[in-house]
């Protein structure tokens, strides 16, 4: 059994609106283990970058975490103080934000940006073991050192991208999180700045979440998916479970929406609109939109299913033999 850095139990995100509490994350569970690439997916909406910023603890008020619990490395990170949250920030888990690339500060260099986040965490190195470090960081990222001394308006995007995830591991976090590193990207880059993650990563030895919609980037640098509909997971298995054995429709969707040679790599897309998080459908919340539902499907939330101790599954029919999209 690997070593457990992460655990993610029933977690619970609501912002207050006029009509009643959005319900943005809605019970969802994971673990992370050392080493372990964990992707999850899911349209605009779904609640991946809340889940990830409460894991942060950086859900801003009115909003708030309303149930759950997040262990990290046997400390309840829902618990601990701000002051406690603060020093845990980058030097146990560091996020790469959604849209990081824009908020890196255009008046400072990189260098300077990396010393104000060791300054910030009291680090006590000195000038030139500081200036080793941020070459070696710039190094594994695949930068040349020289980007240092740069701002961030004369870098490309990809470069950009690839500073923020030397930030995240300045200070070597147990749980690298980064939030869509590579939309907006081309293709060719995007492969650079996983590339980058996945080396950073292993230099440091922590674990990963990569959030994401494109199934086929999960598809090349996770070991585990989990697929999130309405603020829940609604299918989590490892990659090639996913893949090969997709139990609830709306993952079955996702992976035929994949372009692919059969389809002459035309994107399909999954017809209809995302669910209101105020009014949840009832039941289940993608039975509006889903092929196989039933009158029951309407009625009963599902419960979630384990197939087996690592895929697990929020269908009615998550044990019979279907697939809707090949149908
Ligand atoms: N500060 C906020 N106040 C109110 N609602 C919010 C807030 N932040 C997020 N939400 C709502 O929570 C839901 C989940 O949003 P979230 O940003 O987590 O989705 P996402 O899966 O990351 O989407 P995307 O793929 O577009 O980044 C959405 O319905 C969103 O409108
Ligand atoms: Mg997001």
């Amino acid at each position: 059994m690997s070593e457990i850095v992460l655990e993610v139990n029933d977690l619970h995100v609501e912002f207050p609106t006029r009509a009643g509490p959005a319900l943005a994350v809605n019970g969802v569970s994971f673990t992370l283990t050392k080493g372990m690439r964990l992707g999850l997916v899911g349209e605009s909406g779904s609640g991946k970058s809340t889940t990830v910023l409460a894991l942060m603890r950086m859900i801003k008020s009115p909003g708030r975490i309303s149930g759950g619990s997040v262990t990290l490395v046997g400390d309840d990170l829902l618990a601990m103080s701000p002051s406690a949250v603060r020093r845990a920030r980058f030097s146990r888990i560091a996020l790469v934000p959604q849209g990081a690339m824009n908020s890196l500060n255009p008046v400072l260099t990189v260098r300077a940006q990396i010393n104000d986040l060791l300054d910030s965490h009291n680090e006590t190195l000195d000038k030139i073991a500081r200036a080793r470090h941020i070459a070696s960081l710039l190094k594994r990222v695949g930068l040349d050192e020289t980007v240092a001394d740069q701002f961030p308006h004369q870098l490309s995007g990809g470069m950009k991208q690839r500073v923020c995830i030397a930030i995240a591991i300045t200070l070597s976090p147990q749980v690298i999180i980064a939030d869509e590193p590579t939309s907006a990207l081309d293709v060719i880059v995007q492969k650079q700045v996983m590339q980058s993650l996945i080396n950073a990563q292993s230099d440091v030895g922590a674990a990963i979440i990569l959030v994401g919609h494109d199934m086929g980037l999960m598809a090349q640098f996770a070991h585990v998916v989990g697929v999130m509909y309405a603020g829940e997971i609604v299918e989590i298995a490892p990659v090639k479970e996913i893949f090969s054995n997709p139990r609830h429709p709306y993952t079955q969707m996702l992976i035929a929406s994949l372009p692919s040679f059969a389809s002459r790599g035309v994107f399909r897309g999954i017809p209809g609109v995302a669910p209101s998080i105020v009014n949840r459908p009832s039941g289940c919340a993608f039975h509006v939109r889903c092929p196989r539902a039933e009158a029951r499907c309407a009625q009963e939330v599902p419960i979630e299913d384990s197939l087996d101790v690592s895929h697990r599954v929020r269908c009615h029919f998550a044990r019979e033999e279907s697939n809707v999209a090949l149908a």
